[in-house]
């Protein structure tokens, strides 16, 4: 059976990431933008597949907005988050079920040193894989601080729609959703203060 134009085995967990994230970069709430752009200095198709670095130019990422890319066939997220996310994520550590980030493949040891909390190298960029750690799905943005019906207590973050699992705007996953683990931060640097290099650790980390 084909999928998506290419001949091969139906791949359902692939299938998911396609649709979920169509529907990701289409949703547009209110002041909040997800941003689909590769710069055009990214490696060719064949290179991202062998895993080569993809570089991203945050210089025009404002704040409450996600800037959507791919690398090794997985979505990457680079989202801005405002001081208000920021201050609302250490008040959310009692309802995570790893509020300290102890499943260490989850993320490299680095993004934990200076903001252990924040699971980032800059306070307000986030860098996460965004796909749920429960069956692969590409969990919702929901960016606004504000009651929903998944969570009257809402202090931003990502839901999956699929089994209803939730993230906080660190991508950490609260306790009593089918998702078992945060979400993956992948290595990452910064090549200058607005280019983020994704795939390649930061020179000299451990
Ligand atoms: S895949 Fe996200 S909750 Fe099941």
């Amino acid at each position: 059976m084909a999928i998506d134009g290419f001949n091969g085995p139906v791949d359902t967990g692939r299938r998911r990431f396609l649709t979920a994230t169509t529907a990701v970069v289409g949703a547009v709430g209110a002041g909040i933008t997800a941003i689909p752009f590769i710069k055009s200095w990214n490696p060719s198709t064949r290179a991202k597949l062998a895993g080569a670095p993809v570089t991203a130019d945050i210089s025009a990422l404002q704040e409450g907005q996600r800037l959507i890319l791919e690398w090794r066939g997985q979505p990457i997220w680079i989202v801005k988050r405002s001081k208000a996310i920021l201050d609302a994520l250490p008040t959310l550590d009692d309802r995570l079920r790893d509020p300290k980030s102890e499943s260490v493949d989850q993320q490299p040891k680095y993004v934990l040193d200076k903001n252990p909390e924040l699971r980032s190298i800059k306070p307000d960029v986030s860098v996460l894989v965004g796909l749920c750690t429960h069956l692969g799905c590409s969990p919702e943005m929901v960016a606004e601080i504000r009651p929903e019906p998944y969570d009257p207590q809402w202090k931003g973050g990502y839901f999956c729609p699929c089994h209803k699992s939730r993230f906080d705007m660190a991508g950490r996953v609260f306790e009593g959703v089918p998702a078992p683990l945060n979400l993956l931060v992948p290595p990452h640097h910064y090549q200058d203060d607005n280019t983020i290099v994704i795939g390649v650790d930061p020179e000299g980390a451990a």
